[in-house]
């Protein structure tokens, strides 16, 4: 696929929206959302009419749809389900947003968004690479990987790095780029397709099927010398194990809690502050909305990264407003098979 292309679309003139109907309890399922039909929204001074043409499916839209304690509001029940998307600027008024280029921002699950640049996270006239990566490798699943590791990880040649959702699309690239700085890559993930990807495209020195065997024995079999760096993307079971694996001085990421059904109430697990004072641990939480002024650089990195050859990515593109419904309880199945995103071009 070339770097410039763009799929070929026929415009509706209705607004298809997707609709929070309900809070869902626990992993959204699809009677948690409605469908419905709408006028195009009416462009006010400064915004911009944006067409979608890749929604993003991020975790992330759990704790979005939900009404605990996050680090953003709940989305109001009855509007549009909060979704990252990439689309064309198709009407403007707005000099710095002219019609023909592209935003990936917070545009909704729906067809057609106005918005302004508030609502922004990256804004671009010609593709460097193909238009779908900027929802992932370069959206928020390529930056949370690059700064995070780098930022939290602070990897070093000749250590360890443990990584949960390995084959996923945050996980697919910290393999990469821990690999790439010299480092001995573990990957965690929930089949051997899986396995056998991590192995085979995204960096991984060991990539071990976790349903396998107790996590606990995986680990201690396959792990023995330790970790000084673990991404974990899922918390849980999988952590607790882990944390009893690290090394002196170790770094512990909590990137993502996948793995845990419900906050509500909070679940306990086993006691681990021991090991974080033994080991004497950093344990770091991450989230990807305090960096949005770093986003430039970091894609100019990685599209330098993809455009020679030393990173690759994987997609699971869905075709169809229609497949929003089942979409964030695919992810949480571990159903997909790289960065997930609805066309609807
Ligand atoms: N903190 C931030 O700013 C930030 C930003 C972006 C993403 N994240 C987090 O990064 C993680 C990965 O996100 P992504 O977009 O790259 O998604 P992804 O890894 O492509 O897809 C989610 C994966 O989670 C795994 N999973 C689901 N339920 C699980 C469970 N019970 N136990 C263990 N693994 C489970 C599945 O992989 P397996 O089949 O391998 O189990 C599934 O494929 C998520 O936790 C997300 O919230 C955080």
């Amino acid at each position: 696929m070339s770097a410039t292309f763009v799929p070929s679309h026929s415009l509706p003139t209705r607004n298809r929206r997707v609709l929070l109907a309900r809070r869902p309890l626990g992993i959204p399922e699809p009677d948690d959302f409605a469908f419905d039909e709408a006028p195009l929204p009416t462009v006010d001074d400064r915004q911009f009419l944006v067409r979608n043409i890749y929604l993003s499916v991020d975790p992330a839209q759990r704790g979005w749809a939900c009404d605990g304690t996050n680090y953003a509001p709940p989305v109001p029940i009855g509007s549009v389900m909060r979704a990252l998307a990439v689309g064309m600027i198709i009407e403007s008024r707005h000099d710095d947003f002219p019609t023909g280029s592209f935003v990936y921002g917070w545009l909704g699950w729906q067809d057609y968004a106005a918005i302004g640049p508030a609502q922004v996270l990256t804004h671009f006239t010609t593709p460097c690479v193909p238009l779908s990566a900027y929802a992932g490798v370069l959206g928020i699943n390529g930056m949370t990987a690059y700064l995070a590791l780098n930022d939290l990880g602070r990897p070093a040649p000749g250590e360890t790095v443990l990584v949960s959702t390995a084959a996923g699309a945050v996980g697919s690239l910290v393999g990469q780029l821990a690999h790439a700085v010299g480092c001995k890559t573990i990957g965690l993930t929930s089949d051997d397709l899986k396995v056998a990807r991590c192995l085979a495209r995204h960096g991984y020195d060991v990539a071990i099927n976790y349903k396998s065997a107790p996590i606990a024995d995986l680990l201690n079999q396959r792990v023995p010398d330790g970790v000084d760096v673990f991404f974990d993307n899922v918390g849980g079971p999988i952590l607790d194990a882990a944390l009893r694996c690290m090394r002196t001085s170790g770094r512990v990421i909590q990137c993502g809690t996948a793995s845990i059904s419900s906050w509500s109430p909070p679940p306990s697990g086993i006691r681990n502050e021991r090991e974080v004072l033994m080991r004497r641990l950093v344990w770091s939480g991450f989230v990807i909305f305090d960096h949005l002024q770093r986003f430039e650089a970091v894609i100019g990195i990685l599209a330098g990264k993809i455009n020679d050859g030393s990173l690759v990515y994987d997609e699971d593109i869905s075709v169809g407003i229609e497949y929003a419904g089942v979409a964030i309880r695919s992810l949480y199945a571990g159903e997909n098979s790289g960065k997930k995103l609805i066309f609807i071009g």
